[in-house]
């Protein structure tokens, strides 16, 4: 790629350290560098991003104050856990890293701060300091519309736990997602977590959204009802700068090979990110309902996938891989978007990530959707009710239902419609990034904007 003109502004990013949200931030970094931006990345030493991928870039380690016990994230509430801790533990290191970097005379001007809406208490700083902070938002308009809905009933009520007649309550959206689908058992540290998330994004200069006009048209016009600040719709990021350098594990590579030797919309991959664990019970009914469809498959087994006391690698139903030789590929982690790419893929059987969830679209892969938690869940609806380019499993992980949804999405007519809509999407989001499109246009406004600090 032609080196950019450079703009003698330098930009200070600060990312949210897990891999769902490290991917957006660097990719977000690479497109504003390659429009002249020189970038600073300040960044935990937990999951610190291979700084080695991104030599043009300043990358500056701040102590994250976490002890081994702190960094585990196989529920719902470690996770939750960790970014509280997070968002008290770096406040005095982040505010010296950015003070440093404003005093150190620097003939680049630096006029903003980017960083992660769930690492909230850079707004106070950024305030403290007279910094101007644009937000990421890493997942759908529409999930976060659902967090700020519940938020808002949580403080109307002014109280919690929410009690069991509220769950039917609609929370947001067309569909509408009820307040059980995003509740959960830790209230009272997830809605604090969720308040101030909602409240530092209103505080802030802007919001940048790894996602496009077309596809969330109804939550944009809602936010910008709730949300009167600048909103930047500029995805899908990896569309605009393809480079998928910031996995924090080795994908591994043979997987495409084997691809290759597989006909077209024939395999189902399947992966539930970084985070999502599942007990051995729920492992077993995944592994045999895969192997009961016939359908080929990639299945993406991380290390610690499956929750167990006794072991980080998961022990393998009998007779299983006998069963799926040459029928199934099972690698520990993927080149996701490669995968997706690849013609031989005709489903994915996912946890609804947003990454993963706009991967699949820009590839037009239609979804097999087993959300888990937070945004998962309101993602895993627009794609089943909403765009209608997904099956949603409604019920808890169980064989027969597998197989014959598997089935449904493969091979029957209903998912070949599925494919058909998918497409149709993927016109749009190739569309909307080239010049003259939606995301295109928002990623002018984005730099006037910054230029305008
Ligand atoms: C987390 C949250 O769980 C998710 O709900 C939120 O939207 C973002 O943060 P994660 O669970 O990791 O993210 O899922 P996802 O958003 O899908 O991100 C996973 C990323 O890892 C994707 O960019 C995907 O391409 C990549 N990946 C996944 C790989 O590179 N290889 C794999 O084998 C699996």
């Amino acid at each position: 790629m032609e080196e950019p003109k450079r703009r003698g502004v330098r930009l200070v990013l600060f990312p949210c350290p897990l891999q769902g949200h490290i991917n957006p931030m660097l990719q977000l970094a690479s497109i504003l560098y390659s429009m002249g931006f020189s970038i600073t990345m300040i960044h935990t030493h937990f999951n610190s991003p291979n700084s080695s991928n991104y030599t043009h870039f300043t990358f500056i380690p701040i102590p994250d104050g976490l002890s081994i016990s702190d960094v585990s994230q196989h529920s719902v509430s470690e996770v939750v856990a960790l970014l509280s801790q997070l968002n008290i533990n770096c406040a005095v290191p982040f505010q010296d890293c950015l003070l440093r970097l404003l005093s150190s005379g620097e003939a680049e001007t630096l006029p903003c701060l980017i960083s992660d809406a769930m690492m909230h208490f850079t707004q106070d700083i950024a305030d403290s300091l007279k910094l101007p902070r644009l937000v990421l938002r890493t997942s759908s308009v529409e999930s976060f519309l659902s967090f700020a809905a519940a938020v808002s009933i949580s403080r109307q009520k002014s109280y919690l736990p929410i009690s069991d007649s509220q769950l039917e309550i609609p929370v947001t959206g067309v569909p509408p997602l009820l307040i059980k689908g995003i509740n959960t058992h830790d209230q009272e540290i997830v809605y604090q977590l969720l308040r101030n998330m909602v409240d530092k994004v209103k505080a802030s200069s802007g919001l940048i959204w790894n996602t496009f006009d077309h596809l969330e048209q109804s939550a944009l016009a809602t936010l910008a009802q709730e949300f009167p600040i600048p909103v930047f719709t500029i995805g899908p990021f990896h569309k605009i700068f393809t480079a998928s350098s910031s996995s924090l594990l080795s994908q591994d590579q043979s997987c495409i090979t084997w691809l290759d030797t597989q006909p077209p919309n024939s395999v189902i991959y399947v992966s539930f990110g970084s985070i999502v664990g599942m007990d051995e019970a729920e492992f077993m009914e995944m592994a045999w309902g895969l192997a009961n469809s016939k359908c080929p498959f990639l299945w993406v087994v991380r290390s610690g996938l499956v929750r167990s006391s006794e072991r980080v690698e998961p022990s393998w139903p009998d007779g299983f891989l006998e069963m799926v030789k040459g029928k199934g590929c099972i690698v520990k982690w993927a080149p996701q978007q490669d995968v997706l790419a690849h013609p031989a893929v005709g489903g994915f059987w996912t946890h609804n990530g947003w990454n993963s969830t706009l991967e699949s679209i820009c590839e037009g892969v239609p979804m097999l959707c087993s959300p888990n938690f937070g945004d998962q869940m309101t993602n895993a609806r627009i794609v089943s009710h909403g765009w209608k380019v997904g099956l949603q499993l409604e019920n808890k992980l169980e064989r027969g239902e597998i197989e014959r949804n598997i089935r449904r999405l493969m091979v029957e007519k209903e998912g070949k419609e599925m494919r058909e809509r998918v497409a149709s999407l993927k016109e749009k989001a190739e569309a909307c990034v080239k010049k003259g499109g939606s995301s295109y246009e928002s990623l002018e406004d984005l730099i006037a904007r910054i230029l305008s600090f």
